[in-house]
């Protein structure tokens, strides 16, 4: 459990989607950053290809984006993971053909003030399920895959694989309807006890940012490839 839990909770608020923050020319300049990253993990089987935002490729986004993330959340630092070279990675661009399941980017340092997250879209169709739920552990995928389960040797910068959130929350079965229109990908069983607070329709421009705290994961509507952009901040 993450240690300053009063302070992380003062600090919680409702998620909040900002409309047409970015305009094109500046969509523009991050896929094209997107593009001259180097790709990081080409998950052939989940069909994903994460490539990390690494400091200094692109200041003058990094400096936008600052800009444009302090004046709606205030004073943040960035949660950075370091790279093989010890170089900061602001964040994670993620294309992915299949949806992402169930968890939490709640960090890999229990001492931690952790803070927003925010994602932004880079590509217009796709969209991300934010429940009310929250969880105070470390990173953390929410499944009950017991293959998945099974995995415990975890590289620096993984998320732990549990089915912890089962036992945390009111015991109800989830909305069938939802799960039919949103979930499909998750298993119904897996989402017990959770109940959604947004779904997030991604529209390029804008910017969706929520506490590290929430449970998410994409909704199972993709067509095609999808392209976001997430970062992470503490205090
Ligand atoms: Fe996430």
């Amino acid at each position: 459990m993450h240690k300053n839990i009063d302070k992380i909770k003062k600090l919680e608020g409702p998620p909040k989607i900002i409309r047409n923050l970015f305009d094109n020319n500046e969509i523009k300049k991050f896929l094209n950053l997107y593009k001259n990253l180097p790709t990081t993990v080409h998950n052939k089987k989940q069909n994903v290809i994460k490539k990390r935002w690494l400091k200094n490729y692109n200041e003058e986004l990094e400096n936008l984006f600052y800009k444009k993330v302090k004046n709606e959340i205030g004073d943040f630092k960035m949660d950075n993971l370091k790279d093989e070279k010890n170089d900061d990675i602001l964040g994670l661009f993620q294309e992915s053909y299949n949806p992402i399941g169930l968890h939490v980017d709640a960090g890999f340092d229990l001492n931690e003030i952790i803070f927003k997250q925010t994602l932004i879209p880079l590509t217009s169709k796709g969209s991300t399920v934010i429940f009310k739920n929250r969880f105070y552990g470390n990173s953390t995928n929410f499944t009950i895959d017991e293959s998945e389960l099974k995995i415990k040797d975890l590289k620096y910068g993984q998320n732990i694989r549990s089915s912890e959130h089962l036992k945390m929350y009111e015991k109800k079965d989830f909305n069938k309807k939802e799960h039919e229109k949103y979930l499909k990908h998750e298993k119904i069983e897996n989402l017990a006890g959770l109940e959604i607070d947004v779904v997030y329709e991604w529209e390029l421009g804008s910017m969706l940012i929520f506490d590290r705290t929430r449970l998410h994961c994409s909704s199972s509507l993709i067509e095609g490839k999808k392209i976001g952009l997430t970062t992470f901040t503490k205090k």
